[in-house]
């Protein structure tokens, strides 16, 4: 059921499961798209560090800070008003010890307004999860092409098509959910997995690139809105075409003022 003024929580979220009601999530980066988002009756919105690529036009997600995901964050919940606002940790905020995953959710919520945290990672991740949820903190748990690891995988390339790959991943899927996660995004492995890993955990999954039977979607705004006219992933849909209309606003501006008209008197004060 769409948002319509009544907020959603992790807790709602989680009691989704089985209801056969399907999950909508998108990214945002901004106030002004994360309230559109809202105002759409999105139930999810993720300020994703794929803000990195989309927004900061980095060749990966590596890159981004915990200041710069703050910053975003704080910013979108400004817009969010019944969606609920799950914000990501980025690469090395979480890795390297427990205590600093602790502190940077920390920072998420208390500085950025975040109402859960995600992050990327299996078994390796189940105690930061486990230490986060005794904490209060809520946590998405996100497998599969985990884009952190991108180095790791030699490319942005689709996970779990070998057996053994399979069942790493299911068993992270399970190792999540054991831990305490509310919900857990599966990212760019075959649609017979992820129906698979959805069936047998007791917590939503967020599908990305992952095929139909999840109990939600999630898309990257830029890719929904057909913001970058030239980019166009295989999974996902354009539901408008955005950076079209921007560049042609954009000209047709360009053009007014070269040609004198714009600004008119009636946008002119006397
Ligand atoms: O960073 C992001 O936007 C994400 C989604 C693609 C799930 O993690």
């Amino acid at each position: 059921m769409p948002a319509q003024g009544k907020k959603i929580t992790a807790v709602s979220l989680r009691e989704r499961k089985g209801q056969g009601d399907k999950i909508v999530a998108v990214t945002a980066y901004d106030v002004a798209f994360a309230r559109l988002a809202d105002r759409a009756g999105v139930d999810i919105v993720l300020v994703g560090d794929s803000l990195g690529m989309v927004v900061q036009g980095q060749s990966s997600t590596l890159p981004v800070t915990l200041d710069e995901m703050v910053y975003h964050s704080r910013a979108a919940a400004r817009g969010v008003s019944a969606a609920h606002l799950v914000v990501d940790m980025p690469f090395m905020s979480y890795q390297a010890s427990v205590e600093d995953g602790m502190h940077a959710a920390g920072r998420l919520m208390k500085e950025g307004g975040a109402e859960a945290v995600k992050l990327e990672g299996g078994e390796e991740v189940a105690e930061l999860v486990r230490r986060l949820v005794c904490a209060g903190i809520p946590v998405m748990g996100h497998v599969g092409m985990t884009p952190q690891s991108v180095h790791k995988f030699g490319g942005f390339k689709l996970q779990g098509r070998t057996e053994a790959q399979a069942r790493t991943i299911a068993a992270g899927a399970h190792a999540l959910a054991d831990a305490g996660v509310y919900a857990m995004v599966l990212e760019s492995i075959p649609a017979a997995l992820a129906e698979e890993i959805t069936a047998a955990v007791p917590v939503p999954t967020i599908g990305i690139g992952a095929g139909p039977c999840c109990d939600g979607q999630v898309l990257v705004m830029h890719d929904l809105l057909g913001l970058d006219p030239d980019w166009s992933p295989r999974f996902a849909r354009r539901y408008a075409e955005l950076g079209r209309a921007a560049e042609k606003a954009f000209a047709g501006y360009a053009a007014d003022v070269r040609a004198g008209r714009f600004p008119s008197k009636k946008e002119s004060f006397s």
